[in-house]
């Protein structure tokens, strides 16, 4: 339990050499080379207040396998659900455990545990941001494409958590990254702006002028979770939005087609594009144990950034 710790909120908590530590990490993990358990007698507690498949199921299995325990913590069964507050919470779980990671609503609800608890804190989804879902992404172009750099990036959709994750990787990393989202439905622009200072960051209306030689075509749902009630309102307003195989044929000829998952086929993607031979969506789900344990090995487990 140190207070000399840092936090995973944002991608631009680390540098673009630290990302590079990250993913080479990863990467050894992945390849079975990394056998050391660092996170031996530590417990992550984990804080889901909207629902989870990959994040839950990968960072419980990936602290097992670095040695550790993780404990899964919904609204029903603690009493943040019950309006205790989140800084009472960090430094209540910062008694117990070695580091928290926090799926909720409110990004400051986010900042709010980190800043109040004394042991990491790893953004596992807010309304503003998809830090460890991105990182994965990347850890898959890498994987597909070799580096990142000099890369064309395409995001069809909606100007969400996910949008905005590689907005900040863009800023980051300083590849190309191109946004085609509906008026109304733009990232956050204090984001946008940043980025633009170091990269080639543009919004577009037209998914075709996005996907143009693009070499990673890439989208998600129209509805967020928590944007359930705007379903129907959203199916208007991305109409033309959905990424088939004719947008596919404009970008580049080895592009490839990724999605975080969970997927509505026939909406954002047509099913033969995200079961077609471009898609590497199922590499990315398993990223996300890759990159969390390199995250986590290096946040609670003393590796070397
Ligand atoms: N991509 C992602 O975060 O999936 P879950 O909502 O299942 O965790
Ligand atoms: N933008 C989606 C991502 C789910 C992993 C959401 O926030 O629901």
């Amino acid at each position: 339990m140190t207070t000399e710790h840092r936090d995973f909120l944002a991608i631009p908590d680390f540098s673009a050499d630290e990302l590079n530590v990250l993913f080479a990490l990863a990467e050894s993990m992945r390849t079975g080379a990394y056998r050391k358990t660092p996170l031996a007698g530590q417990t992550l507690a984990m804080i889901f207040m909207k629902a989870s498949t990959r994040t839950r199921v990968s960072f419980e299995v990936g602290t097992y396998q670095l040695g550790g325990h993780a404990l899964f913590l919904s609204p029903r069964d603690v009493q943040l659900g019950r309006g205790e507050p989140i800084s009472d919470t960090a430094k209540v779980l910062s008694r117990y455990v070695n580091g928290i990671m926090i799926r909720t609503f409110a990004h400051d609800d986010v900042e709010a545990l980190a800043r109040d608890a004394s042991i990491p804190v790893i953004n596992g989804l807010t309304d503003l941001l998809h830090p460890c879902q991105v990182l994965a992404d990347l850890l898959t172009v890498r994987q597909q494409l070799g580096s990142i750099a000099g890369k064309k990036v395409a995001w069809i959709g909606d100007g969400n958590n996910m949008a905005n994750s590689w907005i900040n990787a863009a800023f980051v990393l300083g590849f190309d990254l191109s946004l085609a989202c509906p008026v109304g439905y733009d990232p956050d622009a204090g984001m946008l702006e940043r980025a633009r200072t170091r990269a080639n960051v543009t919004v577009v209306r037209d998914p075709r002028e996005a996907a143009r030689g693009a070499d990673v075509v890439t989208t998600d749902v129209w509805a967020s979770m928590g944007q359930e009630a705007e379903q129907a309102a959203r199916e208007k307003a991305f109409h033309g939005f959905c990424v088939d195989s004719s947008l596919m044929s404009l970008a580049a000829k080895r592009a490839i087609f990724l999605h975080c998952l969970p997927a509505h086929r026939g909406e954002e993607v047509t099913a033969d594009v995200i079961d077609g031979p471009q898609s590497r969506v199922w590499d990315e789900a398993e990223n996300r144990l890759h990159i969390q344990k390199a995250i986590m090995a290096t946040l609670m487990g003393g590796e070397a950034l």
